[in-house]
């Protein structure tokens, strides 16, 4: 068999959903190639038994719903590739926006910032790669801790992102310039109604908040304000129809709405808040 039979097979044998790219991936990931070389060996017949019996088993896992990011075990983040496992939830590009804004707002100052849940670390990752700020990574879950700690240990950010085991806000005292956090903002019936991929594969605590969704954000909103410095920012990911719950908690806890940034999909999925410059 040719390497374009078998990537023609497998193309064939999917259902319609997933592209090229993904079979591209699934088969430079089984012979460990390039996609250049994959492109150079088109023609070329497979000899590779093992890279071929591990594309087999790969595929198996695709076909069965399975996020590629799982199987090949990492997943490219703002030009960045993490590593992630079934623990972590799979960085999402909606996410972007969030890490755009902040950097925006960091600008080229040494500030000291928060991840609230912080999963396999893409937030605060790509926040100490592109900022001179200092980051918290806080993160509830111990599986997900050890992925944190093995993509901040990658990047060689030890120095840079402190990594802490917590519930929402870290016990140490101390207050952050920023504090960003991409919750679970599910509600259960949003679960119901999630991709099969998703419930089957994903961390259900990395997405359910609870009967309304918005349990998870209230609860930051609510604790931010003696958290944050004078002037600083809270940067929220949020659910669809989530803005208006969100405005509410935000006017009980004292900090100021400054923008809302809308997803590809025309979502509002970004809220910018801000604390007072005097309290
Ligand atoms: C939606 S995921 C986001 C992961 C990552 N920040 C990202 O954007 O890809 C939410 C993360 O928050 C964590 N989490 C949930 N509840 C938490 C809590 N009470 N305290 C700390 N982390 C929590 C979950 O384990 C999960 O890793």
């Amino acid at each position: 068999m040719l390497y374009s039979q078998l990537f023609a097979s497998a193309l064939r044998s999917l259902p319609g959903r997933e592209l090229p790219t993904a079979v591209e991936a699934l088969i430079e990931s089984s012979f460990a190639i390039s996609r250049a070389r994959f492109w150079i060996l088109r023609d070329q017949p497979v000899r590779d038994a093992s890279g071929l019996r591990r594309f087999r088993r790969r595929l198996r896992r695709l076909l069965a719903g399975e996020p590629l990011a799982y199987i090949l075990r990492e997943k490219e983040f703002y030009g960045e590739t993490f590593r992630v496992s079934p623990a972590v939830l799979v960085p999402r590009p909606e996410t972007e926006l969030l890490v755009e804004k902040a950097l925006e707002l960091l600008g080229r100052e040494a500030l000291t910032v928060l991840d609230i849940g912080s999963g396999s670390g893409a937030i605060a990752v790509v926040l100490a790669l592109r900022s001179r700020a200092a980051l918290t990574a806080l993160e509830r879950s111990r599986p997900a801790l050890a992925v944190l700690r093995r993509n901040v240990a990658r990047f060689g950010l030890q120095e840079r992102v402190r990594v802490t085991a917590g519930d929402l806000f870290p016990r140490r005292r101390g207050r952050f310039r920023m504090i960003v956090a991409n919750p679970p903002y599910l509600s259960r019936r949003d679960w119901r109604r999630a991709p099969r991929t998703v419930r089957r594969y994903e961390p259900r605590p990395a997405l359910l908040a609870g009967p309304r969704g918005t349990e998870v954000l209230a609860r930051i909103i609510e604790r931010a304000p003696s958290r944050l410095e004078p002037g600083g920012w809270l940067l929220l990911e949020i659910g669809q129809g989530q803005r208006r719950a969100v405005q509410g908690f935000l006017k009980s806890a004292g900090l100021k709405e400054i923008d809302c940034v809308k997803d590809y999909a025309g979502i509002e999925r970004v809220i910018v808040a801000q604390k007072n410059d005097l309290s």
